[in-house]
């Protein structure tokens, strides 16, 4: 298994460009399943999620294919398609259930192996399968999938759904199944998550009729049939979002090019909190660290609440700082495996429950640590940089995942990181 290996305490200078969203393409290019004929997405980063789907894909029946400099995707839908995700494809990836909705709606069934545990939570899928329900679906769960179908004639049907709880998934899921059932669906409390907006964006792209998406109401006007997507994926916040906080370390000064600042306001705000100073510019945003940090508090939310995806690393930056910080994590159960990594780079942090406790300490030592899940190994990435000396990540396997050839961006900014192939 790849290894990265920083050698840390070097200023971090200059500009990094933002890939395409991973958390936008991956329901766009399942949306891809609605409509017959040639789809063309792009923007799409080369990560290993996107892979996975594009291999789901083909398993479904589809042609994928990409153009040689990996950005566009080009996708053949047939007029019929076997609608069985397997256990397979769908435990390395979670996101596979996404073609649940629009399998469903286009084909009026679908089998779906149910994805299994997760490092970070037990995110369970029961909110996708109401809401497809109150479209009309009838849902099995046997020998671990789920098998949906929709009523007789083979069609879903408008309906009223209200979230539990706000599911970026979730909403994606279900607003895809309504974009070609019969009638109106109104849904309520909504995740609010900017790829939800992308995602209803391309179907609007496909002749879908979807408004609210990005507020807690989403009302879709289902239409017999869609035409083929040709959209443009948004700019990774998330990743833009791991830069930022690159930048805010002590000493360093970035330009994050291509991110939104809309998209990561709350973040910003912790940042400047921090003191950092954070200007927006033409194409993007800069940042610098201006010396040690202030201790903040934060609390993950869903969007737009502080987003869980940037919790591990910010509380990297938050480790350095001249006191105490509080985390709170709402979103997910068990997202503080970075912790033991960080401990072991001499961070001095307590988590009781939800709760993280960080003292920050005047300096890191760079020490060998292993990537627990995507946003951890993206934390112990900017730990490294941060830290004095050397530090091994293993299991990169997960970065892989988000990050598009992460060592690559940050090397032109100074970084002496590099990938030790297994
Ligand atoms: C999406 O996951 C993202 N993944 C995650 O990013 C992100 O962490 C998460 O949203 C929250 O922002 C993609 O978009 C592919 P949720 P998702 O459903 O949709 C509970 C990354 O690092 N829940 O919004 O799976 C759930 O357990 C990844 O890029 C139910 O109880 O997250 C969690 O506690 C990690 N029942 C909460 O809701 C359901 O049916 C929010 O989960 C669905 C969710």
């Amino acid at each position: 298994m790849d290894k990265i290996v920083v050698e840390g305490g070097v200023a971090l200078r200059g500009t990094v460009q933002v890939s395409g969203a991973k958390n936008a393409a991956l329901p766009i290019l399942a949306a891809s399943l609605l409509a017959e004929g040639d789809h063309a997405v792009s923007n799409v980063p080369d990560l290993a999620d996107v892979r996975t789907l594009g291999r789901l894909l083909g398993h479904l029946g589809c042609e994928v294919a990409r153009d040689a400099a990996g950005r566009k995707v080009g996708l053949r839908v047939p007029a019929t398609v076997k609608p069985e995700a397997p256990y397979e494809l769908v435990r390395t990836m979670r996101a596979s259930v996404l073609v649940l909705g629009p399998l469903v709606a286009r084909w009026g069934r679908a089998r779906v192996s149910l994805p299994g545990g997760c490092a970070i939570g037990a995110r369970p899928i029961d909110q996708h399968l109401k809401g497809l329900a109150a479209l009309g679906a009838t849902i099995h769960l046997e020998h671990g999938y789920v098998e949906a179908t929709a009523p007789a004639g083979g069609r879903l049907r408008g309906a009223v759904f209200t979230f539990d709880g706000q599911t970026v998934t979730g909403t994606e899921n279900v607003m895809m199944a309504a974009a070609l059932a019969e009638g109106e669906t109104v849904l309520e409390n909504c995740a609010r998550e900017p790829e939800v907006a992308d995602l209803a964006a391309a179907l609007r792209g496909m002749g879908a009729r979807i408004e609210g998406a990005g507020t807690g109401q989403i009302r879709v006007h289902g239409v017999e049939a869609l035409r083929p997507l040709s959209h443009d994926v948004i700019p990774d916040r998330i990743e833009a979002g791991t830069f930022l906080v690159a930048g805010a370390l002590p000493g360093n000064d970035v330009f994050v090019k291509g991110c939104v600042p809309e998209h990561l306001e709350v973040l910003v705000e912790k940042l400047r909190a921090v003191g950092a100073v954070v200007s927006a510019q033409p194409g993007g945003l800069r940042v610098v660290g201006d010396g040690r940090p202030r201790p903040v508090d934060l609390r993950t939310a869903p969007h737009p609440g502080f987003p869980t995806d940037m919790q591990a690393q910010m509380m990297v930056l938050l480790c350095l700082a001249a006191g105490t910080s509080k985390i709170v994590e709402t979103v997910f159960e068990n997202r503080y495996m970075h912790v033991q990594e960080l401990l072991r780079l001499g961070a001095d942090i307590a988590v009781d429950g939800k709760t993280a406790v960080v003292k920050g300490v005047p300096a890191l030592s760079g020490a060998q640590v292993m990537a627990s899940d995507l946003r951890a190994s993206a934390a112990l990435v900017l730990a490294g940089l941060a830290a004095q000396g050397s530090t091994e990540i293993q299991r990169v396997y997960h970065l892989d995942r988000g990050y598009e050839h992460i060592e690559e961006k940050l090397a032109p900014l100074g970084a002496r990181i590099r990938r030790v192939k297994a």
